[in-house]
């Protein structure tokens, strides 16, 4: 599966990551964001456009080589530094408290220890700082969720890591943040595609 995992599940992210409905939802997430901003989990680079101007830099901390390649165009373009300061957001070297916000998507799904990379950011981000978060995860509704449990262990082998069935506020929850604001809902399509399609989006912090 090495080369699975290495080569193709990034080109297919960034293919399935870039309909306009999550586009939509990427600008909603990054509308909020200011100053210097550790995204964890960059991928291909696909929140780049979204950032606003008040943004003054970008930590990427993001494991596939392949996943950066991809990005190079999107950060040759971007309007402010994309620096890549990590390959693992659950062990990033960085000072505590360097940034100002941080962005997590779609990639609390495929972090094999969340909580752990929750940790990091917390560490990271200033005190009054936030986290943006636009995540998959675990559905309200018992079919869908059902579903997604039982085809957790086949989206694991062909798609990088990746878990349908995460509690996206309560690894937050559980990792010390508090939930400011959140928004939930599928994404518009098929039913069929409702196990991968019920998203949290939203923002937390720390207690001061
Ligand atoms: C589904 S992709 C999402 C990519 C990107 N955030 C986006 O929104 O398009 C999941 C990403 O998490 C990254 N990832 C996996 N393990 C990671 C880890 N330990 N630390 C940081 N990122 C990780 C993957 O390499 C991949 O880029």
């Amino acid at each position: 599966m090495r080369f699975w995992d290495d080569r193709v599940v990034p080109v297919l992210v960034d293919k399935m990551l870039s309909t306009g409905p999550v586009h939509k939802e990427r600008r909603a997430v990054c509308s909020g964001l200011t100053g210097r901003v550790l995204e964890v989990g960059f991928g291909s680079g696909l929140n780049i456009t979204h950032y606003p101007a008040g943004v003054t830099e970008i930590a990427a901390v993001e494991p596939s080589d392949r996943g950066w390649e991809l990005s190079s165009r999107r950060r040759a373009g971007a309007a402010v530094p994309v620096t890549r300061i990590g390959l693992d957001g659950q062990d990033i070297a960085a000072p505590d408290h360097g940034f100002d916000q941080a962005l997590i998507t779609f990639s609390l799904c495929t972090i094999p220890d969340p909580a752990r990379a929750l940790r990091e950011v917390r560490r990271l981000v200033r005190p009054g700082g936030t986290l943006a978060f636009l995540e998959h995860g675990l559905s309200p509704d018992t079919r869908v969720a059902r579903w997604q449990r039982r085809l957790d262990p086949i989206e694991r082998r062909v798609a990088g890591g990746c878990h349908l069935s995460r509690d996206v506020p309560g690894l937050l929850r559980d990792a010390g943040f508090e939930v400011d604001t959140l928004e939930t809902g599928y994404l518009p399509g098929p039913a069929a595609m409702r196990p991968w399609g019920y998203l949290y989006r939203g923002t937390a912090s720390t207690p001061a």
